[in-house]
Formats: structure tokens, C-alpha cells, sequence
């Protein structure tokens, strides 16, 4: 048989899943490596979406999602985004993963560059390798508090280069970017004509800090950001995100979307519209349960001497493993064989990150204190 595409073949796999295979061969395994929320979603999301199945929602709705819906998320982006949003600058997409690869395959060309942050989600990486658009990396440097520099920023821009991408709250530093760090960054894409995509899929897990959209500041329609129903509502399987440009960029969205999905499911639309029609209680008590855990979490490794990054936003804590003697991958391979715990390797959000490894920490408490009690006698040797 022919071989697959140098296309695909060039995709390099994200440690987190493949993490997630090893993990799949073993029994009694915490699994602490992947960004799922334990909990299900709250009942009146699932009744919106088993009602809508019976009331004909099984049908494909526009390109970019039933303007009802998109009408609801524009008020949401207005009111609490403070972005001006109208339906038609909002396109529903399979998630925020799709949400960043139409954002990228819209106004990029194979050859160009976008600057993503390292550490960083690999998948952001990943996209722009398969679509042939060079990754250049400016760095989230703990002397900075994971923040970005402006000025190495500044100087990695190029002729070829596109688009800033930023995430904040960020995955896996928990750092929660300021007002003047994102305006810094919207203030360099504007002199130097970029566009700049933001990936704020995290935005309501917030344990300190303030969230800030640049859209909400955005002149001129550069800004391209993307949302998701995933970690807010714990719909990760719902496969349901949105993204907000201006009219132009969508309309270039919508067609992506027609070519490589039609649209999202119209159940899974119904289901988004009810959660941010509803009550928001869920998520209060849900990001008071991560508080909770991310304090215990903190404190049995800072009383055991293990260093660790204090995350501000998300749900993800950075172990610092050094002490170890091993490289990420490798301690991620003997913790799970010896102590049945996932970990995802640090290596796979980045070259400078192979000290640590990420602990998601979106699980029952007891489960987080075990897993890290497996974690920490594993350093201890016991
Ligand atoms: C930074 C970041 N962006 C986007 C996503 C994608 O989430 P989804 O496609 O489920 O909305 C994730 C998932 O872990 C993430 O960590």
C-alpha cells in the first residue's frame, strides 16, 4: 500500500494523548493528564439538547450555527466580553480546537509565520505544521510570572509573520495575562499589522486575576477569538466552540466550515444556547471545587519541598520533576508503570519545559490527593 501523506506523517503526536494510550493498557490509573472536567454537565443543558432532538433539531443548520443561537452568544460576548458582537461576526465551530485551525487557515499562506507561546498547548503547534505555517516561539519565562516579554516579541516579528496567538488563562502555566500585557501585544500587532488570535477557552476558571477579550479593544477587526462550551460547562465531548471576528474573517470561517464540517451539531447548538441562557451556578460552585483542589494541590507539594508553578486560571499545575534525574517523558513512563498515575510529560508544551511535568487537577479532591501522594512517594524512591 502507498504511504499516508508526509502531510499527516508530519503531524507530531501530543504527549497528552499519547500519554493517554499507554495509560488505557493498565488498570487503577489516576489520570491526572488530560484537561477533562469530572463533572457532567447540568441538567437543564442536557434536557435543552434531548428536547431539541424532539422538537426537529436534527437537521443542518447555516454554515455557522443557527442565528438564534449566535444572537445569544452575541449578548453573552457583549455583556460580559465586552465585545461588540452581532450574529454576524460569530461562527459556531466543532470545539476550540477547530475554532484556532480555521482562524490560522484563513489568513495564513503555506510559509508564513505565527508566533505561539512556549509552554503552550501542542496542539496550536501542531495545526500550523500540518497547514505548512512556520511556529516561531516567544517564550513564557517563570522570571516573567509566565508572562510574555514585549520586546522579544517584538523582535520575532518578521515580513513573514501573521498573527500573535495568546492564551490566557493559559495552558499548562496557569498564568492569567493583565490588561497592559494584552494591550502591549494588540498595541505591537496593530503597528506591525498582524492580526492577533486569542484562545480563551479558559476564560471563566479563574482563581485570581481578571479575564480580559482584546477584542473588546480591537480598532480595526485584527483580533480573532476563540471560545468553547468544553472546560465552562464540562461539554468536552459535546465537541462545541465559537469564534468572534469581524464580518469579513467569518464569512472566510463559514466557508472552511462548509468544506471541512457543514456545521455543528444542532443539538449540541441547542445544548450551548441553554447554558448561557441558564443559571450560572454551576460554574461558580465548579471553579470553587478546582479552587479547593488547586489549594490542596499546592500545598502538599510546597510541605514535601517540591517546587510548582502556582496556576491563577485553568486547571493545571506544573510539578517541577528535576530532582528526579529524568527526562519528562521518561518520568512519565516510570511513575505511571510504578504508581498507575498519568501525568503529561512537560517536554510536549515545549523545549524549556522538560523539568516538569502537568497535573490536571479538574477531578473529586480525594482522587487529586491521591494521585499526587502516588506522585510524591515516587519522588521520595518509596
Ligand atoms: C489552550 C486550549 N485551547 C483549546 C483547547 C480545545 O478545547 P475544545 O476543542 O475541547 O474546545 C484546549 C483543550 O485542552 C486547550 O487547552
Amino acid at each position: 500500500m502507498r504511504p499516508l501523506s508526509n502531510r499527516v506523517l508530519g503531524i507530531p503526536r501530543s504527549g497528552i494523548r499519547g500519554v493517554m494510550d499507554l495509560a488505557e493498557r493498565l488498570d487503577g490509573v489516576i489520570h491526572m493528564e488530560v484537561g477533562e472536567p469530572h463533572l457532567q454537565p447540568p441538567a437543564h443543558i442536557l434536557a435543552a439538547a434531548a428536547d431539541a432532538t424532539r422538537a426537529g433539531f436534527n437537521k443542518y443548520t447555516p454554515n455557522a450555527g443557527l442565528p438564534s443561537v449566535r444572537e445569544v452568544l452575541a449578548h453573552k460576548l457583549r455583556s460580559e466580553n465586552g465585545i461588540p458582537a452581532t450574529v454576524d461576526t460569530i461562527v459556531m465551530t466543532p470545539g476550540g480546537v477547530f475554532a484556532t485551525a480555521c482562524a490560522v487557515l484563513t489568513i495564513t499562506a503555506p510559509g508564513e509565520e505565527v508566533l505561539l507561546p512556549e509552554p503552550g498547548w501542542p496542539n496550536h503547534g501542531n495545526q500550523l505544521t500540518l497547514f505548512g505555517v512556520k511556529p516561531v516561539y516567544y517564550s513564557l519565562h517563570p522570571s516573567r510570572g509566565f508572562l510574555p516579554d514585549p520586546d522579544e516579541l517584538e523582535a520575532l516579528t518578521s515580513p513573514r509573520t501573521k498573527a500573535i496567538l495568546v492564551n490566557s488563562p493559559a495552558n499548562p502555566t496557569g498564568a492569567v495575562f493583565p490588561r497592559e500585557t494584552l494591550a502591549g501585544i494588540l498595541g505591537l500587532a496593530q503597528r506591525r499589522d498582524l492580526y492577533l488570535i486569542t484562545d480563551e477557552v479558559y476564560e471563566k476558571i479563574l482563581y485570581e486575576g481578571e479575564h480580559h477579550s482584546p477584542a473588546a479593544w480591537d480598532e480595526d477587526g485584527r483580533v480573532i477569538s476563540c471560545f468553547s462550551f468544553s472546560k465552562t460547562y464540562a461539554m468536552t465531548g459535546w465537541r462545541i466552540g465559537y469564534i468572534h471576528a469581524s464580518p469579513e474573517l467569518c464569512q472566510g470561517f463559514g466557508k472552511l466550515q462548509e468544506t471541512l464540517v457543514s456545521c455543528v451539531s444542532s443539538p449540541a447548538q441547542k445544548g450551548a444556547e441553554a447554558a448561557l441562557s441558564g443559571s450560572q451556578e454551576f460554574v461558580r460552585q465548579m471553579v470553587e471545587t478546582y479552587r479547593g483542589n488547586r489549594d490542596a494541590a499546592c500545598r502538599l507539594f510546597t510541605e514535601a519541598g517540591v517546587k510548582i508553578v502556582e496556576p491563577h486560571g485553568a486547571f493545571y499545575l506544573l510539578v517541577d520533576v528535576s530532582s528526579a534525574g529524568l527526562d519528562s517523558y521518561a518520568f512519565m513512563e516510570q511513575l505511571l508503570a510504578a504508581k498507575r498515575v498519568a501525568v503529561a510529560p512537560g517536554l510536549t508544551f515545549g523545549q524549556h519545559c522538560d523539568r516538569y511535568i502537568r497535573i490536571s487537577f479538574c477531578k473529586e479532591q480525594d482522587i487529586v490527593v491521591d494521585g499526587i501522594r502516588r506522585i510524591l512517594d515516587f519522588l521520595a524512591g518509596k
